[in-house]
C-alpha cells in the first residue's frame, strides 16, 4: 500500500495547496472557460452512478434472488447447457448460475464465469467479456489458476473415453482455444513473466495441430519480444534513477548549485519543453499494463493462500509513473528556489506557466498538475517578492481547470473535451489525452472499494467488473498515441536526470532567497542549515 500512501500524499497537497490559493481571493471570471481549447466542451453532467455502487438490488438483499421481472438467473448458459445435453459426460450445470439483466450479465459464480470463458467448437466468448473478466479475475484467483482451468476445461469437455475421437475433438475447438489466448497474451502480455503460465502456453503447442502450432509459435515470440522490451524499459528507468540519485550533494548548499544548469539554459521554449513532457509521459504511460490498475487493490485481498504470486510486485511500471509525477513537481520547485536573483526566479516561473498552458493545450493534464503542484509547494509559495513581479493571470486560470471542488469536475469537463477532440482527430497531436494519473487511480481505488466483489449469495458482482473495465479500457486507448513530437534527447535527459532538491532542500533554498519574516521560519532555517550543511560537510 507504499503506492496508495504516495497517491494520496499527492492528492492532499494538491487539496491544500489549491485551497489556500483560492482561499487568497481570486476571482476567476467567465473567461476561464473560453480558454479552453477544446472545439466543443459538453456541458458538464454527472453520471447518474456517480456515487453509486453498481450491483444493481443486491446491495441490501441478502442471498435471496427474489427480483425485478426483467432480471433472470439461469443455471449455466445455454452453450454450456447445449454442450451438457449433446456430450453427455462432465459438463452439468453444477456450474452454477449466471443472473442477467437486460441481457447484461451482473452476476454469477466463479466456476460459471470461468466456464463463460471457456470455447467449445461452436462458441466464443464475447470479446468484451474475454477483457473484463481477464482484468478483474484476478480480484478472486491468480491469473495462472484461471489459465490451467480454462485449458483444462477446453482440453476435458471434448472427452468421449475414446482417445483417438478426443485427439480430432480438441483439434477442431482448438482455433478458438488459440484465439484466446492471442488475445490473453496481446492485452494481458505482463501476466506471462510467470514461469508457469508459459509453461502452460507450451503444454497447449505441443497439443494442438501443426497449423496452429505455427500460430502458438508466432504468438509466442510476439509475447516474447514485448516482454523483452519491458525488460529494457525497466532497466532503462532504474539506471535513469540512479543518475537522478547521485549528484544531490552538490546541491545543497546555493553557492554549490550555482554550477548546476537550469532549465532555461537547455531549453528556453516552452512549447518545446511542454512537448519534450508529453514524450516522458506517454513513453511511461505505454508501459502501463492494465491489469496493473487491479493489482495495486488486488493485494489485500482475500487472497492470502496465493501469497507467492501476489507477493512479487506487479505494478511497477504504475509506481514509475507516480514517481515521475512527483519528480517534475520536485524539479519546478527546484528550479524557481535555486537562482540568486529574484528577476531569475521570476522569469523561472513565468517560463513554467507558459510550460503549463501548452500542456492543457495538448492535453497533457498530467505535467500540468505536476507543474501547479510544484508551484503551489510551500517553498515555492512563500516567495511573495518573486510572486509580485509575476502576472498571474494565466496561473490562476490554469488553477481553476485543475481546481479539487466538486470531485474535480472543471477538470473531469476538460478532460471530456480532450477526450471528445481525440475520437475525432485529424492528426496525432490532437489524439494525445494524457489524464492526471493520479486522480484515476483514486477513481479506480475508489470504485473498487465502495463496492463488495462478492454478494452476499457468493456470487461475483460482474456489474463491478464492467465498470472497471470500462474506466481501465478508456485508458488503453489513451496509452495507444504515438507522440508526434521530435524527441530532443538533451532536454529529455535532463528532465529525467538533473539532480533535485529535497523537501527540506527546497526549505532552505526558500529562505537563502527570501529570508525568514517570522520566528518560527527563523528557526526552522536555522535546523535545516545545521542538519544540511552538516551532512554535506561529512560527506
Ligand atoms: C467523482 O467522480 C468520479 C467520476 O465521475 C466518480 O467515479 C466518483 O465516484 C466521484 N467521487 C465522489 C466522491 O463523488
Amino acid at each position: 500500500m507504499e503506492l496508495l500512501k504516495r497517491i494520496f500524499t499527492t492528492l492532499v497537497t494538491i487539496f491544500a495547496s489549491v485551497s489556500s490559493v483560492n482561499a487568497k481571493e481570486h476571482h476567476y471570471t467567465s473567461c476561464a472557460l473560453s480558454e479552453n481549447p477544446y472545439s466543443s466542451p459538453q456541458p458538464y453532467s454527472p453520471r447518474q452512478h456517480s456515487t453509486s455502487c453498481p450491483g444493481r438490488a443486491h446491495r441490501h438483499t441478502s442471498g435471496s434472488s427474489g427480483s425485478s421481472s426483467d432480471q433472470s438467473c439461469r443455471n449455466n448458459n445455454n452453450v454450456a447447457a447445449a454442450k451438457a445435453r449433446f456430450y453427455g459426460h462432465g459438463v452439468t450445470t453444477s456450474y452454477g448460475e449466471m443472473c442477467y439483466h437486460d441481457n447484461s450479465l451482473v452476476s454469477a459464480s466463479l466456476e460459471a464465469l470461468i466456464q463463460h470463458l471457456v470455447p467449445t467448437v461452436d462458441y466464443y466468448p464475447d470479446r468484451s467479456y474475454v477483457f473484463t473478466f481477464l482484468l478483474s479475475s484476478r480480484l478472486f484467483l491468480p491469473p495462472y489458476e484461471l489459465m490451467t482451468r480454462v485449458c483444462h476445461l477446453c482440453v476435458e469437455q471434448q472427452r468421449s473415453g475414446d482417445a483417438l475421437l478426443d485427439k480430432i475433438r480438441f483439434r477442431e475447438v482448438a482455433p478458438k482455444l488459440v484465439q484466446l489466448l492471442t488475445e490473453w497474451t496481446e492485452t494481458f502480455p505482463y501476466d506471462f513473466r510467470d514461469e508457469r503460465m508459459m509453461r502452460c502456453l507450451k503444454d497447449m503447442t505441443l497439443h494442438v495441430a501443426r497449423g496452429d502450432e505455427v500460430t502458438m509459435q508466432q504468438m509466442t515470440q510476439r509475447l516474447i519480444k514485448r516482454l523483452s522490451a519491458l525488460g529494457q524499459y525497466e532497466e532503462a528507468v532504474a539506471a535513469l534513477n540512479v543518475v537522478a540519485m547521485e549528484r544531490p550533494a552538490s546541491l545543497k548548499s546555493k553557492q554549490a548549485s550555482a554550477q548546476r544548469s537550469d532549465v532555461l539554459s537547455v531549453c528556453d521554449d516552452p512549447f518545446v519543453l511542454a512537448q519534450q513532457l508529453t514524450h516522458i509521459e506517454l513513453d511511461r504511460l505505454s508501459f502501463i499494463g492494465p491489469e496493473e490498475f487491479i493489482q495495486t487493490f488486488a493485494m489485500k485481498d482475500p487472497l492470502e493462500n496465493h501469497k507467492g504470486f501476489f507477493r512479487k510486485r506487479k505494478t511497477s511500471n504504475l509506481e514509475a509513473y507516480v514517481s515521475w509525477f512527483n519528480r517534475l513537481s520536485y524539479l519546478v520547485a527546484t528550479e524557481i528556489c535555486m537562482p540568486m536573483k529574484k528577476k531569475h526566479r521570476a522569469r523561472i516561473i513565468e517560463f513554467f506557466i507558459d510550460v503549463a498552458q501548452e500542456c492543457f493545450n495538448i492535453g497533457n493534464f498530467n505535467s500540468l498538475m505536476a507543474i501547479i503542484t510544484g508551484m503551489n509547494m510551500s517553498p515555492v509559495a512563500r516567495l511573495k517578492k518573486t510572486w509580485n513581479k509575476v502576472n498571474t493571470d494565466k496561473f490562476e486560470i490554469l488553477e481553476h481547470q485543475m481546481d479539487p471542488s466538486s470531485n474535480f469536475s472543471n477538470y473531469r469537463t476538460a478532460l471530456r473535451g480532450a477526450t471528445q477532440r481525440s475520437e475525432t482527430a485529424h492528426s496525432s497531436q490532437e489524439k494525445i489525452v494524457i489524464p492526471f494519473f493520479s486522480l484515476l487511480i483514486k477513481d479506480i481505488y475508489f470504485l473498487n472499494e465502495g463496492c463488495a466483489s462478492r454478494l452476499p449469495n457468493g456470487h461475483i458482482n460482474f456489474e463491478k467488473l464492467w465498470e472497471l473495465a470500462k474506466q481501465v479500457s478508456e485508458f488503453l486507448v489513451w496509452r495507444q498515441v504515438v507522440c508526434p513530437f521530435d524527441r530532443e534527447r538533451r532536454i529529455l535527459q535532463y528532465l529525467v536526470t538533473t539532480p533535485i532538491f529535497t523537501e527540506d532542500e527546497l526549505h532552505l533554498a526558500s529562505y537563502e532567497s527570501e529570508g525568514p519574516e517570522n520566528n518560527m521560519e527563523k528557526d526552522s532555517r536555522r535546523s535545516l542549515r545545521s542538519s544540511l550543511l552538516h551532512r554535506e560537510n561529512r560527506t
